[in-house]
């Protein structure tokens, strides 16, 4: 567990994190995320690309969710969230770039061709993580099971109400369902990066760092992984 004083100073050890892997193993297998809380982390990838020359030519990425029923173009859509926030700006082949697709016809199909896709590629040797207020990790809400695929969730009322915001603040103009790889596929990853800031986040954090191992709480089954980073801002920790 790693607490900077700012989120944009753990955002930067985290962004190292992120630069030392992608210069050792240029082809490396990255999973990433949305929601406010890696935005930083981006713009530091992004920085270093342009003033260090980070290369990510090579690598391959793997999104953690997306929303069923918005179309890519929708501003809200995950897709259209990582190409604003980092694909534009990186230089990652399109065809190395994997995203849920929330449009798809048969999602059970799209959803095992999704965890061939990840496996295909070798695994992933580091995934970013945020946390939902409710302990949530990609859309796994709480009782998702420990041992989960990518597949179809039901947003909890909770989630609904935190990323209206998003959403002009029409909570029913949030989708209900979503695509979301499995606590499953991310427990495979080779390395854990998970980045909680603010109070708002404060709880959650302690009952996955200092809690039980719960269905209720999944970010907490990292407890079980070999290799997972917190970085936390001061308020995120401050029930630590
Ligand atoms: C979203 C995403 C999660 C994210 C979390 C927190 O709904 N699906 O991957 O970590 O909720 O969002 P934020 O970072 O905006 O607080």
């Amino acid at each position: 567990v790693i607490i900077k004083k700012s989120a944009d100073a753990a955002s930067i050890a985290a962004a190292r994190v992120v630069a030392r892997l992608v210069q050792e193993k240029p082809t490396a297998v990255l999973g990433l995320a949305t929601g406010s809380t890696p935005l930083k982390l981006y713009k530091e990838l992004i920085r270093m690309h342009r003033e260090e020359d980070l290369d990510f030519s090579r690598v391959t990425t793997f999104n953690l969710d997306e929303y069923i029923g918005l179309e890519k173009t929708h501003a809200q859509s995950y897709y259209h969230f990582m190409h604003e926030n980092l694909f534009n700006h990186i230089h990652v082949k399109p065809e190395n770039i994997h995203i849920p697709d929330g449009m798809a016809p048969d999602v059970a199909a799209s959803c095992a061709a999704y965890e061939q896709q990840v496996a295909d590629a070798g695994g992933i040797d580091l995934q970013i993580l945020g946390i939902g207020s409710d302990g949530h990790v990609g859309f796994n809400e709480p009782t998702s099971s420990f041992t989960s695929r990518t597949r179809i969730k039901t947003l909890t009322r909770q989630t609904v109400e935190d990323n209206a915001r998003f959403f002009g603040g029409a909570e029913h103009q949030v989708p209900r369902h979503c695509i979301t790889m499995g606590i499953g596929t991310i427990m495979e990853a080779r390395m854990n990066l998970l980045l909680a800031f603010g109070e708002r986040k404060a709880t959650a954090v302690a009952e996955s760092v200092e809690g039980a191992v719960s269905a209720m709480m999944p970010a907490s089954v990292l407890q079980h992984h070999p290799n997972a980073k917190l970085f936390l801002d001061e308020a995120a920790a401050s029930a630590l």
